[in-house]
């Protein structure tokens, strides 16, 4: 187990709302970290740097406000950094981020020794997505506190490789602190992640559907209405291979069997115009784990629920291992 220690104390649940394009923003952050969990959000969901401050500003307000009036402490917030040649804002926003002193950077596609070493000077952490043994042992070189396992099924640009091949293997090389992303909904999959040797969950698509979220009403629903099966794993849309909800390739028009695969462009995502067929704003994307979401509460609605689901799934765990206990003594 390796909880940083500054998380310590400040956690109900052992939980990231994880990092999503165009979804996650100060609202749902500002609800996560006041439940108790991890709230997170990628940088360029606001359209300028400047306006990212503003957010980090908002956020930090917030939380300083939820602490004075409550006595509680409020759980920490990252940041989500895209290290691509294509992103024009990354420098100037972790500037920002270490100007405010952002407490987690959560960098994905390039781990950086810099940024890590610059977020290590005001004492923040990096956690580093990886979908590969190779890109973890990288990471792992460049000084990163963690590693979030970005497993077959997950929303987003997911991996392929099962969740316990993949949490093994690197555990084998890394004793920081290890994350598992994928296709969970629950607080009893919380509760497995950690049994799986995780030190904490990452969820992305249950956090689509809560009131806090960015995405809109009808892409809510497509989840509610979806299941695994419902899920396409393609890198026609983005450049990368992620998964998407077929029902909105199809209302798109898009065909992922055929046609070429998309060059990476994250200048061109960002500017895409509201309306038209575009990754993420109108083709969107979920994990496998849609078909145990049915509702969109609030974010702290579904945190308390969460932990219901975590402690019990935790006693029943505990009762039924001492049967086996009991009856191989
Ligand atoms: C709509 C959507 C957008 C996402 N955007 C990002 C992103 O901008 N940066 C990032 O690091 N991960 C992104 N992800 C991946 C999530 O951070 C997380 O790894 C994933 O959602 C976990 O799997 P789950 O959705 O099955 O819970 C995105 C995921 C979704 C569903």
């Amino acid at each position: 187990m390796s909880i940083p220690e500054s998380f310590q104390g400040r956690l109900r649940l052992p939980l990231i709302s994880a990092p999503m394009f165009l979804v996650s923003g100060p609202e749902l952050v500002i609800e996560a970290c006041k439940a108790g969990i991890v709230g997170t959000f990628p940088a360029l969901n606001e359209r300028s740097s400047e306006g990212f401050e503003q957010w980090l500003i908002q956020i930090r307000e917030a939380l300083d406000q939820f602490e004075q009036e409550t006595g509680q402490k409020a759980a920490p917030f990252g940041v989500n950094l895209i290290v691509h040649q294509t992103n024009p804002r990354v420098k100037a926003d972790l500037e920002l981020c270490i100007k405010h002193k952002v407490p987690l950077i959560i960098t994905s596609l390039g781990a950086v020794k810099d940024l890590v070493d610059a977020v290590h000077s005001y004492g923040g952490l990096v956690f580093h997505d990886v979908i590969n043994i190779r890109h973890a042992k990288k990471a792992a070189a460049a000084g990163v506190d963690g590693l979030i396992a970005v497993c077959n099924g997950a929303g987003g640009h997911a991996g392929t490789l099962n969740p316990f091949a993949l949490l093994s293997e690197i555990r084998q090389f890394y004793q920081g602190t290890l994350i598992l992303s994928g296709s969970m909904s629950t607080g009893q999959d919380v509760a497995a992640a950690q049994m799986m040797g995780a030190d904490l969950a990452y969820m992305g698509t249950r956090f689509i559907n809560t009131q806090e979220s960015r995405a809109n009403p009808e892409y809510k629903q497509m989840i509610i209405d979806s299941a695994a099966s419902d899920i396409t794993y393609t890198p026609k849309v983005s450049g990368i291979w992620a998964n998407f909800l077929k029902p909105s390739l199809e209302i798109a028009g898009l065909d992922p069997e055929s046609g070429e695969k998309k060059k990476v462009d994250l200048g061109e995502e960002l500017q895409a115009p509201e309306g038209g067929a575009s990754a993420w704003k109108s083709i969107w994307s979920a994990g496998h784990g849609v078909g145990a979401i049915s509702d969109a509460p609030s974010t702290a609605e579904l945190v308390d629920r969460m932990a219901n689901e975590y402690h019990r799934a935790a006693d029943q765990f505990a009762t039924q291992a001492a049967q086996f206990k009991r009856s191989a003594s």
